[in-house]
């Protein structure tokens, strides 16, 4: 594990609180408000010439919303932060405050389908070209590196292999041609991992996930320097995708056990990865903690903890993987990671289901895995449960 200093865990709960809450509540209040009032034009005025700083309209800004971006920015260590509706409200709005036509955007291949979707279909309908690069492959990015590159894009750890790019030598690499980094550190949330101190220039969460912790929510956050992030939050205020004031609650209060969350989840995720590994029925397992994963020793150097995903393959065919996800009595079926419940999954029957066996081959994607998302039950109760429905597959 990295010997980085663990981060305080107390802006998890108090970061960027004011002194006081208005009517002394202790507890963050929900504006619930689409515009705000000027006494007077005299303060209007005032506003419009810079002399006093105050919310306008909704789109623009709302102090609930403010305290989330400030506690997110707190937590990553950076100076600022701009929360949006979803995460693909962030991802998108980033990028396209960040690229124009004519330049070139380098992705690595394991990104967040959609996100693959965006910079490979839609940005080019628009002038701005893009390479894919493999997973964690610093040669093939120095060798995609044109003249006209502007961005580089990674998620740390990625979907569902978990794999964990260099952050140093991506943002050496980057920093020497000017070209800026964007990670998409949702999986690793700012206790494991803080890519600012990796030379990062932004780092997107999907809030949805770990952040707001409790599948009931649905936001996207973006972090890092005061001038890029005052880039993204214009795009923002243009485009719209504003998250809102009571999904912003939700994450400020999901923020607060965010530390015991993820401890809990690291920890359990270990744990399942190393019962899983060696199993007669499991084929291979992903996990950063093992020795076996190739980022092994990069994630062991960056990261504080590794997360709650694990990623297997079930030796035997996928209608029988099928049997063994149902016979699973504690987790649901269901898309999304990073909250309390463990959800898990099939990705070829999930995120790739449109795809061929060949298909999802070709994109790395076999028919053999399953993705686990571990919630904060009982590890015991949870290793039990797997054992059991791998025990029902024979
Ligand atoms: C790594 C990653 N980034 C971004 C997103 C998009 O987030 P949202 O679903 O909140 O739009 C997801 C969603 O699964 C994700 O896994």
């Amino acid at each position: 594990m990295s010997d980085a200093k663990r981060p305080s865990l107390t802006p998890a709960v108090h970061g960027g609180e004011p002194s006081q809450y208005a009517h002394d509540a202790l507890t963050a209040p929900i504006v619930q408000t689409a515009t705000y009032t000027f006494e007077n034009t005299a303060e209007l005025v005032a506003y419009m010439e810079g002399r006093k700083e105050r919310e306008e309209y909704g789109r623009y800004g709302n102090p609930t919303v403010r305290l989330v971006e400030d506690r997110v920015a707190a937590l990553e260590g950076v100076d600022d932060a701009v929360a949006f509706s979803s995460g693909m409200a962030a991802v998108t709005s980033t990028i396209l405050a960040l690229v124009k036509a004519g330049e070139h955007v380098i992705l690595f291949s394991d990104c967040y389908r959609q996100t693959r979707r965006f910079v490979g279909h839609f940005l080019g309908q628009f002038g701005v070209e893009h390479t894919m690069v493999p997973p964690a492959d610093i040669d093939a990015l120095e060798a995609a590196i044109r003249p006209e590159t502007k961005l580089v894009i990674s998620e740390a750890p990625t979907n569902p292999y978990l794999t964990v790019v260099d952050l140093p030598q991506v943002s050496e690499l980057c920093r020497t041609k000017r070209i800026r980094t964007l990670i998409d550190s949702t999986f690793a949330t700012p206790m494991n991992l803080n890519p600012a101190d990796h030379g990062i220039d932004l780092i997107i969460h999907s809030a949805t996930k770990y952040l707001g912790g409790h599948n009931d929510v649905m936001a996207g956050i973006v972090a890092g320097k005061a001038g890029l992030v005052s880039l993204v939050r214009d795009v923002r205020n243009m485009m719209g995708a504003v998250c809102d004031p009571h999904a912003a609650y939700l994450v400020h209060r999901g923020l607060k056990t965010l530390a015991l969350r993820v401890d809990q989840q690291n920890r359990t995720a270990a744990r399942i990865a190393s019962e899983l590994e060696g199993h007669p029925r499991i084929r291979r397992v992903w996990y950063p903690s093992l020795t076996s994963h190739p980022s092994h020793a990069v994630a062991t150097r960056l990261m504080r903890g590794f997360g709650g995903v694990i990623t297997f393959e079930v030796d035997a065919p996928m209608e029988t993987i099928s049997k063994f996800v149902d016979a699973l009595q504690i987790p649901r079926i269901a898309p999304s990671l990073g909250g309390v419940e463990s959800l898990v999954e099939q990705p070829a029957l999930m995120s790739y289901f449109e795809l061929s066996t060949e298909q999802r081959e070709a994109v790395g994607i076999k028919d053999s895995l399953v993705r686990y998302s571990v919630g904060i039950e009982d590890a015991d109760d949870l290793v039990a449960d797997i054992l059991a429905a791998l025990d029902v597959i024979g």
